[in-house]
């Protein structure tokens, strides 16, 4: 059915006088979003001959207008696909009159396709939100309202649909549209625009219908051609993300890449935004020749006066207005996976040409988008809009999303499945990050490694509850300890009555826990120690955000592998007991995830072997890896 809604070519001359809008229609599933499109489509003569006869044929069939066209028969069968979880996805139809082209970005109405409509508001520059005249403001036409405010629109159309149904009611009318704008105060739109029409029987569609003579505005379409669309990326500051360094040889140094906002001309003064050096524009070249200019939108490659150290993901911007650089944040993020955000997490952030580590630092609230309320919140889950403090690994260039939105927008990735978990709208950069340097530091580590006689590390062990990670991580340091090591011991249980007190055993906690271990850990490697980290530290992810926070090899990883039988017979606090009967929730092993290690540095297990055995085995690898003397007297001290 989709396929036959495309533009007659015939149709009409198709002159260009305003540059082209790009819309969004919102709104709930029976608001008639999809009678609208038809309509418009019929209404322009945009469907070909035999389209219409195969639609009036489908609408005597399927319609529910009697022997009228029903105009949602020409988009529905999208709709349809969509509802079997075929297609979740946007539809854009292209749309051209006689004054302008439109690109109509069409989102599903139900709920749970939040994410869609972002997607879809992302690149608008306006919002038909649809709202039934006899129901007035529902809490979907709020939410939908607040996510288009989000994603930067700030025109919106209030086309209050079915006028028709009230008896072209005027005080209905009015009320709904005295409501939205009472709504939609607290948002940041610049035009709202109330229309009243009948989509299905074409009231102020294309022309003023003569039954709504209380109405002065336009009809829906003459609003459409004539409004003026705000934002011109051109007229914006010069924003170019190098997407690659181009060296076909010696004497060519191209920096390759699209021109996200700006114009830009051979001889311009150019920035790199991050290490802040200055050139001049060269050339811009292209495969059929240089250009005098280039602007939003151009591919192109720039060779720059001067050699700049410039990488792939860096930003060329006006010297005299630059992004913010920082390597902390707040945006609001809309959460698109299955599995909740966890703050303290590293995901990677996908911005323009550069991807980096970042994690959330401090979820601050979350986003009721049918009230605009803030609740309080640990967590998003799928479709939840959130309000976020970020913070990356190295300082990224940005602008704020209301300000630019290709340099303020940005995609998370979950780290283990390479899926998007998130879409990002920058607000700000925080301030109280940039003006922290790192400390060099007088006496550096390996100055410490001499006098100590051994290198730093840190031992991880990980595995369930009960399985010996403790028993053994004791005995390691016992016998470290007696041939003059300096180690540390960190234990969940006792960094739990400290440091840690305040955290539970939920997902988001134990990813808190982690990140936080791992901070003190480091401290302690710095400080020359050999650390050992005694937690169940059941995820993946954390683990490895702690392997990568630490120099070359000094992570070792540990998986202490006995069984979850074995753990259970073992039971040495009487937990597992608890936690089978119910008693204590989020046991790992019992009613919470472990996922075991992919390659860890050493596997050991007391179901094959002893306490003692186990930590001789790591001792040797302490030693096989250079980072201790080899002690040869253990396992005399151990009664292996
Ligand atoms: S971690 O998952 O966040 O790494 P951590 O190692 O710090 O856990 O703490 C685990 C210890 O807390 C266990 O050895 C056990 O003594 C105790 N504990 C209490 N409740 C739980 C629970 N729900 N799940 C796991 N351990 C628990």
């Amino acid at each position: 059915m989709f396929d036959a809604v495309q533009i007659n070519p015939h149709s009409r001359l198709m002159t260009q006088a305003r540059p082209t809008l790009r819309l969004l229609t919102c709104g709930s599933v029976d608001d008639g979003k999809s009678t609208l499109i038809g309509r418009l489509l019929y209404e322009q003569s945009l469907i070909l001959d035999d389209q219409l006869a195969a639609l009036e044929r489908d609408s005597r069939k399927h319609g529910t207008d009697g022997a009228n066209i029903d105009f949602a028969l020409l988009v529905d069968g999208l709709e349809a696909e969509r509802e079997q979880g075929i297609t979740i996805d946007v539809a854009y139809r292209y749309v051209s009159t006689a004054k302008r082209s439109f690109i109509i970005a069409d989102t599903p109405g139900h709920e749970q396709y939040t994410r869609n409509m972002a997607t879809g508001a992302s690149g608008a520059d306006l919002a038909v939100l649809l709202v039934d005249a006899r129901k007035g403001l529902l809490t979907q036409t709020c939410r939908h309202a607040a996510i288009v405010s989000l994603t930067g629109i700030r025109q919106v159309v209030l086309a209050v649909n079915k006028i028709d149904l009230t008896g072209f009611d005027e005080a209905g009318f009015a009320k709904i549209a005295a409501d939205f704008r009472r709504f939609a105060d607290a948002l940041d739109f610049k035009t709202i625009a109330p229309i009243p029409i009948s989509a299905r029987h074409g009231d102020n569609i294309s022309s003023k219908s003569a039954n709504t003579p209380w109405y002065r505005g336009p009809a829906l379409l003459d609003y459409l051609e004539t409004i003026d669309v705000v934002e011109d990326g051109a007229t914006r500051p010069l924003r170019f993300a190098v997407q690659w360094v181009n060296r076909p040889h010696l004497d060519f140094r191209g920096f390759s890449g699209t021109v996200a906002s700006g114009t830009l001309r051979p001889g311009d003064e150019i920035a790199v935004a991050g290490s802040g050096r200055l050139s001049r524009v060269a050339r811009i070249v292209t495969k059929d020749g240089d250009l005098r200019g280039a602007t939003a939108g151009d591919a192109v490659t720039l060779t720059l006066a001067d050699e700049l150290d410039i990488a792939r993901g860096d930003i060329l911007c006006d010297p005299k207005n630059r992004p913010e650089v920082s390597d902390q944040f707040a945006a609001h993020l809309i959460w698109m996976s299955d599995g909740k955000l966890l703050p303290g997490r590293s995901y990677l952030m996908k911005a323009g040409t550069r991807t980096v580590p970042v994690s959330v630092t401090e979820l601050k609230y979350r986003v009721d988008v049918n009230t605009l309320g803030e609740l309080a919140a640990k967590t998003l889950s799928l479709n939840e809009v959130g309000f976020c403090n970020l913070a990356t690994t190295t300082p990224i260039a940005f602008d704020p999303y209301k300000e630019n939105h290709t340099t303020g927008a940005f995609i998370l990735i979950d780290r283990v499945t390479n899926a998007t978990a998130a879409a990002g709208l920058i607000a700000f950069g925080l301030r109280r990050a940039t003006n922290i340097h790192l400390q060099g530091l007088a006496v550096a580590k390996q100055d410490r490694a001499r006098i100590k006689h051994h290198q730093p590390a840190v031992l991880w062990f990980t595995g369930l509850s009960g399985s010996g990670k403790s028993t053994i991580a004791n005995l390691v340091e016992s016998g470290l300890y007696a041939h003059g090591v300096h180690t540390i011991m960190l234990d969940g249980d006792n960094v739990r009555h400290g440091l840690n007190k305040d955290l539970g055993f939920s997902e988001a906690d134990r990813v808190e826990n982690i990140r936080r271990i791992g901070e003190v850990a480091k401290l302690m490697t710095q400080a020359g120690l050999i650390v050992l980290c005694s937690f169940i530290s059941p995820f993946r992810a954390e683990r490895r955000m702690v392997r990568e926070l630490l120099d070359g090899h000094e992570f070792i990883e540990i998986f202490v592998a006995t069984p979850l039988e074995d753990c259970i017979a073992r039971d040495p606090k009487g937990l597992y007991k608890k936690a089978m009967a119910g008693e204590i929730k989020n046991f790992t092993g019992i009613d919470q995830n472990y996922e075991p290690p992919e390659a860890p540095e050493l596997i050991v297990g007391l179901d094959n072997q002893t306490a003692g055995q186990a930590a001789a085995q790591i001792v040797a690898l302490l030693a096989t890896r250079g980072l201790i003397d080899h002690i040869d007297d253990l396992a005399a001290d151990w009664s292996i």
